[in-house]
């Protein structure tokens, strides 16, 4: 008689075709009213003798049904996660949708490469504060106070806080600051990032955006700061022949300084890159002044090294042809339609820099 149950019981949880169906099986089998359960109570009745063969029979059978609901259980819970996993697939290989609207903005896609670039020289980014103190802007970096360089700047200065003044940085150069208080030598690391000054013109917005460069170690000289300069313009403007010109200038932080012409042609309104016998100022450079490393803790008879600085506004603008500095912050979806970059157009040295 068990043996009938027991098989009824089995073709009861193979034919549970869900969870809960599975669970009435249970409630019926082994519930509190169930029938395996029916049968326990009836023990109490019987002589000893019956009493533990038939509890025996009864133990077998309850642990056979139990074992056989939890594999039927593990069997749809599988069956489940199938159907979800099937259901709920990506394929990962389709084209990205055409219809997506988004694009890079030229600032993020130029830092992107220009990132890209140095990476591959072996640079790393660093990052310093918007807000900036009078110190790492200025005072560190060799501007003596009063000195007619820190007007050049028009800086936007904070209301007053206590004894710090505080500013807007107007050059990513006080990231070379934070870099060398923070970090020994060898230094070599970019610093992409905005940056601010009270202009407004063709040419000047208020918020802007440069590139800062540094690099300190014990043997650094000129002629390595004219290799990576040239090497990351050629790659930059993608012109394997492009001319560099250092010309002889003056920033307080550097010495000797220069700025970096490279070659163009203006014929006919028309601007070109290239090796045709004009010229176009790009960035700004030099070895890092003693000074600067003395405020920075870097003892300046053991290392020296070189730093440039550059517009990223500028570059991108000689690069994408875009012809005015202010429709960059317009946030106009024509403009940035026309001159942004498609998402995955990620840039890389192997796979191109664009497009
Ligand atoms: N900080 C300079 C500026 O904003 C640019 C610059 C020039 C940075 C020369 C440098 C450098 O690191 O060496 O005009």
């Amino acid at each position: 008689m068990l043996d009938a149950l027991k098989d009824e019981l089995l073709s009861q949880v193979n034919a549970a075709s869900d969870l809960a169906a599975l669970e009435e099986v249970r409630v019926t089998a082994l519930g509190k009213k169930g029938r395996i359960t029916g049968f326990m109570k009836e023990l109490g009745g019987l002589s000893p003798d019956e009493r533990r063969e038939r509890g025996q029979q009864l133990n077998a059978l309850k642990d056979e049904i139990a074992a056989a609901i939890d594999a039927r259980k593990a069997d749809l819970a599988r069956a489940h996660l199938e159907a979800r996993l099937k259901a709920e697939r990506i394929d990962v290989t389709l084209p990205v949708r055409p219809e997506t609207e988004g694009r890079i903005h030229p600032i993020s896609q130029t830092i992107d490469e220009m990132v890209a670039i140095f990476a591959e020289m072996g640079f790393s980014v660093a990052e310093g504060p918007d807000v900036e103190d009078d110190f790492h802007n200025f005072t560190a970096l060799n501007f003596p106070p009063g000195h007619p360089a820190r007007d050049m700047h028009d800086t936007f200065y904070l209301p007053d806080a206590g004894d710090k003044k505080m500013l807007l940085r107007t050059h990513t150069s006080p990231v070379q600051v934070r870099t060398m208080l923070n970090k020994k030598p060898p230094i070599r690391v970019i610093a992409p990032g905005r940056t601010y000054r009270s202009d407004y013109d063709m040419t000047h917005t208020p918020m802007f955006h440069q590139i800062e460069g540094l690099v300190i170690d014990e043997a650094t000289n000129m002629g390595h700061l004219k290799g990576c300069l040239v090497e990351f313009c050629r790659a930059f403007f993608d012109v394997d022949d492009l001319p560099l010109r250092f010309r002889p200038s003056f920033f307080p932080f550097t010495e000797p300084s220069a700025e970096v012409d490279i070659g163009c042609s203006r014929k006919g309104g028309e601007l070109k890159l290239g090796n045709y016998g004009d010229w176009l100022e790009i960035l700004g450079c030099g070895m890092v002044h003693p000074n600067v490393l003395e405020a920075c803790g870097i003892d300046s008879t053991k290392y020296q090294g070189f730093a440039f600085g550059m517009g990223i506004e500028r570059v991108a603008m000689l690069k994408y042809g875009i012809p005015d500095l202010r429709t960059f912050f317009e946030a106009d979806l024509r403009w940035l339609k026309h001159y942004g970059f498609v998402p995955l157009d990620v840039p890389s040295m192997a796979q191109g820099l664009t497009r």
